[in-house]
């Protein structure tokens, strides 16, 4: 499992702190939601912002892009990103995916595809061969500290069948409400990236809380 917490979950007044607690605590990733005020309501990080999370940290950058047109801004996203960095778009705000796709992966960036819970998986069958991975979301996107919803366990589950029998080297990632009480059975449905927001950050302890999770996330304690 790669843990990927959530960067919007940290004190936002202080981000290379909340960066320096990822890097202290083993992630592997750094996921940053990219809110637009359109796609979802909320508002978060622009370009700006991602460069400056670039230069203040070694981890690879996890972009989620929770944005309207991922079209529009694309290439700056992928160099403000820089490299070894993934970037997500949103099923939902991308009529042209396959080409989105191929554009990241030519930026040199992972390229993965987020699926809103209403959404399912079963529209990815085509795209699989230009995805590195999957993000299946846990929650209605727009804010963190939102609760699980079981229902994704079953999307992943099903996902899980489409790429085996895809052949394709795709990855699953789940986002939204991932805790020390459900990880465990996030990963044994089949998810080998899981974000995870305020069950760190909103932790008395962010360190002991990460490895808590990834302790909590092997298959023999499960
Ligand atoms: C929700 C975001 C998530 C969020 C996760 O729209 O995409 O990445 O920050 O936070 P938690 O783990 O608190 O649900
Ligand atoms: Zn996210």
């Amino acid at each position: 499992m790669r843990l990927a917490p959530s960067i919007f979950a940290a004190d936002l007044a202080d981000i290379a702190g909340g960066l320096a607690l990822c890097e202290r605590g083993g992630a592997d990733l750094v996921h940053v939601d990219v809110m637009d005020g359109h796609f979802v309501p909320n508002l978060t990080f622009g370009i700006p912002v991602i460069k400056a999370m670039r230069a203040r940290t070694r981890l690879p950058l996890d972009l989620h892009l929770m944005v309207a047109n991922p079209d529009r801004l694309l290439d700056d996203y992928l160099a403000a990103a820089g490299s070894p960095a993934q970037v997500t778009v949103h099923w939902e705000a991308a009529p042209h995916l396959d080409r989105l796709l191929e554009r990241i992966r030519q930026g040199g960036a992972r390229a993965g595809v987020a699926v809103n819970p209403a959404t399912p998986v079963e529209l990815l069958a085509d795209a699989l061969p230009r995805l590195d991975y999957v993000l299946v979301m846990s929650v209605n996107p727009g804010f963190s500290g939102q609760a699980f919803l079981p229902r994704a366990l079953d999307k992943v589950r099903r996902l899980r069948r489409m790429i085996e029998i895809s052949g394709a080297p795709v990855e699953i990632e789940m986002d939204g409400g991932i805790d020390r009480d459900n990880i465990a059975e996030v990963v044994s449905s089949g998810v080998e990236m899981c974000v995870v927001g305020s069950a760190i950050f909103g932790a008395g302890d962010p360190l002991a809380m990460m490895s808590e999770l990834r302790e909590r996330a092997r298959p023999e304690t499960q």
